[in-house]
């Protein structure tokens, strides 16, 4: 097909080239970008080789077993907090130095998961979050229930698309599986749902960069025919998802666990040089970030064992962090060397 007839069959403006939404959400792509742009969200078969991402969940076993507290992982009775590292009842594991273990680093530097945000972002000069690893057992008795908290992880004064969020999927998940929920078309309705509840009572957040949707935006949403989505995806599937499109996550229905890593990126040109030194500060101590790239958060909570600071956290991961060197431009740390 020529340039020409793709132009006279469509009623779409093509676009190669720009940042994601830098032509408007109505160009065509031709790829999982034309999804991103009208749904806030795609799942990006097989980004890393099914193999892999099922040698990293069982990284991910092993290093749950490495612990010594008693779990196994053919054994579901061990599914307990005694013995298990501190994992909230979001499967977020936030401590033990797991944003800089081998296996998150592994997924991280997987070719077609940066190739994909490069892709978005039109650079190859782009860093990554130092987020966390989802651990999700199913039918956990021992912690508190896992209650849906609908959220937009963008700042309502801040419109406009500025970051895309992104997890790796490594188990089986299927639609009673838990995992993510997203509500399909949303991020396009986020400026107008916004200036209709200006001034209203705000879901109390620690970052402005956090908004919880109360009953009453739902409902507005709703009313505009958004609906909530259960996003599903097989080992090696990449979810990528606009900040502004609300989400939360669902625990497992079924007896099959979720495993995922959390990988955002964006340019190192959204990044101020003040920022990148406490990415690389955060970097050198093996600390977390959230799933904001340019560091604007660095995690640094204690973690508890029954009351206790847990004696098993640790501030290093099991062996040092071993970087390719593309790994290691995605740290932001030669971009910072060469601004000096
Ligand atoms: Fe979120």
């Amino acid at each position: 097909m020529t340039t020409a007839t793709a132009t006279a069959t469509s009623t779409h403006l093509t676009a190669s080239s720009g940042r994601l939404f830098s032509k408007g959400p109505d160009v065509k792509y031709g790829d999982f970008r034309d999804d991103l742009l009208k749904n806030g969200y795609v799942v990006i078969k097989g980004a890393v080789p099914r193999e892999r991402a099922l040698k990293y969940a069982n990284d991910i076993y092993d290093w749950l077993e490495g612990f010594n507290l008693g779990f196994k992982r053919d054994d579901p009775s061990t599914i307990h907090k005694d013995h298990l590292p501190e994992i909230n009842e979001k499967g977020m594991c936030l401590g033990y130095a797991i944003s800089h273990e081998s296996f998150t680093w592994a997924v991280r530097q997987e070719e077609g998961v940066v190739k994909a945000f490069e892709k978005v972002y039109d650079t190859e000069d782009i860093i990554v979050s130092f987020d966390s690893v989802n651990i999700g057992f199913p039918s956990r008795k021992d912690i508190q229930p896992n209650v849906p908290w609908p959220h937009q992880d963008q700042d309502p004064e801040k419109p406009g698309f500025r970051c895309l969020q992104g997890l790796v999927n490594l188990l089986p998940n299927g639609p009673n599986d838990g995992g993510l929920i997203v509500c399909k078309g949303a991020h396009l309705l986020s400026e107008e749902l916004h200036k209709a509840f200006k001034g209203e009572e705000r879901i109390w957040s620690w970052t402005k960069e956090w908004y919880g949707l109360t009953d009453a935006n739902r409902e507005w949403l709703k009313e505009r025919g958004c609906e909530w989505i259960k996003v599903e995806a097989q080992p090696g599937d990449l979810i990528l998802w606009d900040s502004r499109t609300p989400h939360y996550n669902l625990s497992s229905e079924t007896s099959q666990p979720r495993f995922c890593v959390y990988t955002c990126y964006m340019p190192v040109a959204d990044a101020t040089k003040e920022q990148l030194q406490v990415k690389k500060k955060a970097f050198e101590e093996t600390k977390m970030t959230t799933h904001w790239p340019n560091a604007m958060h660095v995690v640094d909570l204690p973690v508890f064992r029954n009351g206790e600071p847990d004696p098993y956290q640790r501030s290093k991961p099991r062996s040092e962090v071993q970087l390719s060197d593309r790994g290691f431009k995605l740290t932001g740390i030669p971009y910072l060397e060469s601004m000096a």
